[in-house]
This record gives C-alpha cells, structure tokens and sequence, in this order.
C-alpha cells in the first residue's frame, strides 16, 4: 500500500473570524478521510501563536489559554488552512507556504489577496466584463481630511441606499446600509476604523426592496467547474454577521429557484470571476439580484476560503452537485498537490 500523505489542518487564526475557523476545521477534522491521509492539527491562537497536539486540542474547543509548543510545516506534505479573513484569507499565509515549499489548499498569494481586496477585486471583475454595481472607493486618509469632498463624491456617483464597506474584511464587519447623508457618515467613519480602503456601493433592491442574494460553489484549478445555484434568504435587512452566524433567521435554497437561463448564467460568471482573479482550488462566488423588473444579476464577491462546516454553503453546494463533504474534502487537497506539481516545473533561475 502507497503511504499515506500527511495532511496539516490550520484553524484559529489571528482575525476577526477565529470562531468561524475553529468550526469548520472541526468538521473537517471529523469527515476528512483516514484511509488516505495522517492528520495534524495545527492550531493559531489570536495572538498568533502556532499550536500543534494537545495545545491545538485545546484551542479547538474554545480554551484560549493553550500552551505554545514549537510548531514546523516539516514533515507535511500538504497544508489545508481553514482560516478565514486577515492573515488566512489574504495571501499572507500563502506566502509562508510558498517560503517554505509546501502544496497547500485554495488559492495562491496574489488570488487570496485579490479575493479579499474588494477594490481590486472590482478592478479585476470590470476588466473581464462582468457585471457589477456602480461603487466609488476612498481611502480613509481622503474621508479623513475632508468628509464634506468624500461624500459629495459619494452624492455624485450613487443614489441612496448604498452599501459602505472596509475594503479588506470578510464576514459583513464594519459593513452598513446607509439611507441618507447622515447614516452615510456614520457608515464612513465606523468602515473607517477597520480599512484604510473604503467601498461605497450602490444598494441593489434600491429603496423599496432587497436584493436577492446567490451563491456558487467553483472548484479545480485550471479547469474549474461551477456547482449547482444556492440562495441564501437572510431573515434581516441585510446579510450581516448576525444573520450569517448567530440568528436562523437565513435559510438556503438549494438549487435556487431562477430559470435555466438564469442559472446558466450565474454559474458562467462564477468561473469567470475565478479566472479574473487568478484562483484555485475553491471559491464560493457570491451575486446579488434585482428581485423585481428585469431581475439583473451582479456579482458581489469571492470568497477564497469559506465557510467550511458541512452545513455551510460551499460544501452544501457540492453535496447537491453529487460531490460529498469527505471526497470534497479529498478533492482539495488533490488539487492542492497537482497545482504544487504544476508550479514545480517553473524555472526560477537562469541556470
Ligand atoms: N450592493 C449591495 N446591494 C445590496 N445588498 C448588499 C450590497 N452589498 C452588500 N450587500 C449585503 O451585505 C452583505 C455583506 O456584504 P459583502 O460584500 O458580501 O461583504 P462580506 O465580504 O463581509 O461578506 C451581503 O451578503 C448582502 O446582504
Ligand atoms: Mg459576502
């Protein structure tokens, strides 16, 4: 029998979505397949400490104070950080697996860091034409030194409601609706603390509806495929981090109901986002509809690293594709060494 490869699992993490990690990593610790791999945890703690064995055991199940033991990626063969946001999300680590020569699962330091930086990530889904809400992006330093010249820029490009954003989170922190000039600068200045890059996006709904909300599973590398449709229903006004992971007030609708058009659509654009940031291994593609009148769809954003507990949307997705949570699971870290394979034949020097 061939041996078994060694797999690194990395939960925790030093952002705002430690908790988020801890219970996809947990479910994946659960489902990944032991016949064909060794597992290791590794656990972060949110000061950054690496935690291997018992400490990371511990970390798992919520006891912060774990004792810091020596961590190396040494004697890996494959990393799947489960990490989500700042520091695991962004490219960062990513870089540090690159350093140390080890495959790991999702995409590489420039689609991570893409995928997280919604203003790039505009910039790089116009370029490929898809279809996206008219925003305006300000630094903080700009909102800072004359509020009145931000959000007449602001007035001039967008009609209320709009969507203000921190550039560079996940999980809906720091993200407000504003319906006027005054929840406008309150939007401002609280997305302010958390970015030095501000996304101010038209409100798709405008002011009378809310948008609907669609996302789609991509997986491979060079070759991605789309998953099925889901809609996610979010119980309040919009998807913030409440209703994503404390309320049951959001129910996905898996497939969701759109037309064969509509869907085929969705799905095409989901690849292409993919492609337009240079991602691999997985995504989840994120649209937002106009519920009435021609019904048009934009794409909102990708996500490089998931939510990824089996009742999460991606592996809900796939489940639905016919991809189960633990061959899902298989299949990432598969792509994660054929794409390590293929960077391998580059040639970094002359001789
Ligand atoms: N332009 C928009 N129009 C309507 N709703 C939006 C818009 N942008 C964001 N939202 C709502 O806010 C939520 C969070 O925004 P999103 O850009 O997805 O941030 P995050 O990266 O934190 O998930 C979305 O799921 C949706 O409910
Ligand atoms: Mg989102």
């Amino acid at each position: 029998m061939a041996k078994k490869l060694r797999v690194g699992i990395l939960f925790g993490g030093r952002s705002g979505e430690h908790e988020v990690s801890l219970l996809s990593a947990a479910s994946v610790l659960k489902a990944i397949d032991r016949r064909k791999f060794d597992v290791a945890s590794i656990g972060i703690n949110k000061a950054g400490h690496w935690l291997t064995s018992e400490a990371a055991q511990t970390l798992l199940k919520g006891e912060a104070e774990a004792v810091q033991s020596n961590v190396a990626l040494g004697g890996l063969d494959v990393v799947f950080p489960v990490l989500h946001g700042t520091f695991g999300e962004d490219g960062t680590i990513q870089g540090l697996f690159e350093l140390a020569g080890i495959a790991y699962v999702g995409s590489g330091v420039l689609g991570s860091s893409a995928g997280m930086d919604k203003d790039v990530m505009k910039r790089l889904f116009a370029q490929a034409k898809l279809p996206q809400v008219p925003y305006v992006t300000l630094l903080r330093a700009e909102w800072e030194r004359s509020p009145r010249k931000a959000i007449a820029q602001v007035e001039a490009a967008l009609k209320y409601p709009v969507f203000v954003k921190p550039a560079n989170l996940g999980s809906s922190v720091g993200i407000s609706k504003a319906h006027d000039r005054k929840e406008l600068t309150a939007a401002l200045r609280l997305a302010a603390k958390y970015d030095r890059k501000l996304v101010v996006e038209l409100g798709v709904g405008g002011k009378k509806a809310k948008a609907r909300e669609f996302e789609v599973g991509v997986l491979g590398n060079d070759v991605p495929k789309a998953s099925v449709v889901g809609e996610i229903v979010p119980g309040k006004e919009f998807y913030d981090y409440e209703a994503k992971y404390l309320s049951e007030g959001s129910v996905p609708v898996i497939p969701a109901r759109l037309s064969k058009a509509e869907s085929t659509q969705i799905r095409e654009m989901a690849v292409a986002a993919f492609r337009a940031c240079d991602l691999s291994g997985l995504s989840r593609v994120d649209f937002l509809m106009e519920p009435e009148g021609k019904r048009r769809i934009y794409i909102n954003e990708v996500n490089t690293m998931p939510g990824f507990t089996q009742i999460s949307m991606y592996p809900k997705l796939w489940e639905a594709t016919g991809v189960s949570y633990k061959d899902l699971i298989t299949r990432l870290i598969e792509l994660a060494l054929e794409r390590h394979a293929e960077k391998s034949r580059t040639i970094y020097s002359r001789d």
